[in-house]
């Protein structure tokens, strides 16, 4: 089995602009097919290669240009200044989960499976899928349906898992499949709703969204100018957040001009327009079909 396949990935080396001599990071190593990519680019520089999960590291090249993190990336600042880099040419993050997490049954992430929830990027994370939906507030249940998932009938989803847990407890994917089928809005497609609450859930249990934000606001600080910023989404959610702060270094809207009304944005759009996989690429891929990449350069 496949461990990943890498989305978008000329186009991804190709946004990160290697420097043959450049220290870059690959915040999200999986499968390791960008990190390859990259180290085929490098000479004499480095490469730091994050994952979270204790499976990727086997993927690990063996390389002296090549260091793997086992860690997750937030605390790539730390690790950064441990291996001695001051600042670094380029960061590329490839977002959520690999082929390796789906296809991998009794990790838990995978309506397909009749495993038990789980969903933890990081084995040895303590919040799981499955406490999520047992324990949580009705307020926070509805909150991460509507905003991870965007599933319109939040609510009445809610209220059936908060009905169903009383009596028992929703341990396994089918147990929340079969709640999920009772509450299936007319014109949705099953597989759709279900992918819907189990993204919305994958993303509360690995915090995704504020990881994702701590990476944008470290990135500041770590990228000498003419440095890259390299990111593959794969929901509107992260894509705006990374639009945004692309646009205007922050998560507003707003850009912040000077006194003679220039722009003060600490990046230059490499990609004005999103980057998206050719026809071709999602034949080959059919998953790399919602990957949308942005680049952006340090000024
Ligand atoms: C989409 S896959 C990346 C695949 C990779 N680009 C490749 O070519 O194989 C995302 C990987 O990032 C890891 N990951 C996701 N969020 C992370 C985080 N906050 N810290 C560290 N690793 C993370 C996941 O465990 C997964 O292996």
């Amino acid at each position: 089995m496949e461990y990943h396949i890498p989305a978008l990935l000329s186009e991804t080396i190709d946004g990160l602009n290697i420097k043959s001599s450049g220290v870059y990071v690959d915040v999200t190593f999986g499968g390791g097919g960008h990190s390859n990519a990259t180290l085929k680019k490098l000479k004499k520089g480095y490469l730091l290669g994050f994952d979270q999960d204790e499976d990727a590291e086997k993927n690990a090249p063996d390389d002296e240009r090549f260091i793997f993190v086992r860690n997750n990336y937030r605390f790539i600042k730390n690790y950064v200044r441990y291996c001695n880099f001051d600042k670094v040419d380029g960061i590329l993050a490839d977002l959520g989960v690999s082929f390796h997490h789906f296809d991998t049954a009794d990790r838990g992430f995978s309506f397909r499976f009749n495993e038990k929830l789980d969903m933890r990027m990081d084995k040895d994370a303590e919040l799981t899928a499955q406490e999520i939906v047992n324990s949580y507030t009705r307020e926070k249940l509805i909150d991460l349906f509507y905003q991870y998932g965007e599933i319109n009938n939040a609510k009445y989803l809610t209220e059936k898992i908060i009905y169903t847990r009383t009596s028992s407890k929703i341990v396994t994917c089918d147990d929340l499949r079969t709640v999920a089928m009772a509450c299936l809005p007319n014109n949705v497609q099953e597989k759709k709703y279900l992918a819907q609450i189990f993204q919305a859930l994958r993303i509360e249990v690995n915090d995704e969204i504020r990881v994702l934000k701590e990476l944008l606001r470290n990135s500041l600080d770590l990228l000498n100018p003419g440095g890259r910023l390299v990111i593959i989404t794969y929901h509107s959610l992260e894509d705006r957040l990374v639009k945004q702060f692309m646009k205007t270094g922050d998560f507003t809207n707003e850009i912040e001009k000077d006194f003679f009304g220039n722009s003060k944005s600490p990046f230059k759009l490499i990609n004005k327009k999103v980057i998206v996989p050719s026809e071709e690429e999602i034949a080959i891929n059919p998953r790399s079909r919602s990957a949308k990449l942005r680049i952006a350069e340090k000024i």
